[in-house]
């Protein structure tokens, strides 16, 4: 049995998985059933690293989603839209989904999903977190039974890049930003990565499947790294830290999950610590397997591709082996019925990294330390370390403390006299 495949897109992603199946080699016997039967481009006319037989292009992506040969339709188009609408035509029309796409993925997932239960088909989207590494299967199936208390991820190679390359040469945010653009590690609009919301995606997709519950992605606090400076940096590294942006979603001891994205000191010694540069990272910890570690390139041609293949052969093995009428897999298809609840960022416990601007007064560090005892935040070391055009430049770090009592502090510290500002606040693993 052949299994036909269309493509919706053909950029980088698109020429790895056409890479990948064409030249079969020495890889999975069954990528010699799968047939490139349609690719999705917006033009004919341009130049194409990999040669398709002819007819095999076209501009009508809905031509791909309707046609009744392709089993499998790929979405590599990213975005929300026509991503969405195509998805879900394509769905409609009873044909399995592979995406790369964990926008869509993180805020459509429930309509998709609900209308792929109902179809009969299966939605895969290993590629859509930590590009090359294999997660979302693994926390499927492999790690399916242990009860998973946290998952930790550095999901982000280009919020990576800029903080190992700011932490090497001492140097600050923009400037890193403005060179990793020009080597095109960064987008030339790269909100989307240096403020989170693609780590945030990722996150909920990966705490969907690790604790069972749909998560809702407006309420996943957000936080990027336009903040970090070369000063805080090197705080933290003499503090035995560094700074890494994490994805965090934890189970707590209600039903109610955590589930956030913010730049984090990591002590030294932690896993997650030496993963540097492009490269992702994914720490899964539950019971009773212990921790277990993910590493890998989360983006770039061959290895995103090497996901998005994965799947299409999972689905491909499932339509082989069973038949087009067969019953969908509970370990490769998504059954999540309900939301989570999410923890409040004001409710959640953490550590703080602080640092402040102070007047070089007699006292000030009794002022700060009263202000803090007075709404229970705890205080693990103080340290004055420099100073910074006339001011004391003081770095508090606090024990374990609710995120509300810490900012009620941080407001009344702001209004005394001794305190000039407060450039930064990080939380701490
Ligand atoms: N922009 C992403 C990153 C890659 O920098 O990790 C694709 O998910």
């Amino acid at each position: 049995m052949v299994v036909n495949i269309g493509l919706l897109g053909f950029g980088t992603v698109g020429t790895g998985t056409a890479e990948i199946i064409l030249h079969n080699v020495g890889r999975h016997p069954l990528l010699k059933e799968i047939v490139i039967t349609k690719v999705g481009v917006r033009s004919l006319d341009k130049p194409r690293e990999v040669k398709l037989p002819s007819g095999v292009l076209t501009t009508d992506l809905n031509a791909i989603v309707n046609d009744p040969e392709i089993d499998v339709v790929v979405e590599l188009l990213g975005g929300l839209e026509p991503a969405r609408t195509l998805i879900l035509q394509a769905i409609n029309q009873g044909k399995h989904v592979v995406t790369a796409n964990k926008a869509v993925i993180a805020l459509y997932g429930d309509e998709i999903y609900t209308a792929a239960n109902q179809a009969g088909v299966y939605v895969m989207l290993e590629a859509s977190v930590g590009g090359g590494i294999p997660v979302i299967k693994p926390l499927k199936q492999s790690l399916g039974v242990n009860r998973i208390t946290s998952v930790l991820g550095i999901i982000n190679g280009t919020t990576n890049y800029i903080l190992t390359r700011m932490a090497a040469e001492g140097a600050n945010f923009a400037d890193v930003l403005k060179d990793a653009q020009e080597l095109g590690y960064a987008e030339a609009d790269p909100t989307a990565d240096v403020d989170g919301g693609d780590a945030a995606d990722k996150i909920g997709i990966l705490a969907a499947i690790a604790f069972g519950d749909r998560i809702k992605r407006q309420d996943i606090f957000c936080e990027g790294i336009r903040q970090i400076t070369a000063t805080d940096i090197s705080y933290a590294e003499q503090l035995g830290f560094v700074i890494k942006l994490l994805g965090v979603a934890k189970s707590t001891a209600t039903k109610a999950l955590e589930v956030r994205v913010h730049p984090t000191l990591v002590p030294r010694d932690h896993p997650l610590a030496s993963v540097n540069d492009v490269y992702n990272a994914i720490l899964v910890e539950g019971e009773p397997l212990g921790q277990v570690m993910f590493f890998g390139p989360g983006a770039g041609k061959g290895a995103t591709a090497s996901a998005v293949v994965s799947d299409i052969v999972n689905v491909a093995g499932v339509l082989i082996s069973s038949g087009k009428e067969q019953k969908l897999d509970p370990l490769l298809s998504c059954s999540h019925q309900h939301y989570a609840d999410l923890v409040p960022i004001t409710e959640i416990d953490t550590r703080f990294y602080v640092r402040f601007l102070c007047k070089d007064v007699s006292g000030v560090i009794g002022y700060l330390g009263t202000c803090f005892g007075n709404h229970q935040v705890s205080l693990e070391s103080v340290v004055q370390i420099g100073f910074k055009e006339g001011l004391a430049e003081i770095v508090v770090v606090t024990h374990d403390v609710k995120e509300g009592y810490f900012r009620q502090a941080l407001a009344e510290i702001e209004n005394l006299d001794a305190v000039s500002s407060i450039p930064n606040v990080l939380r701490v693993l």
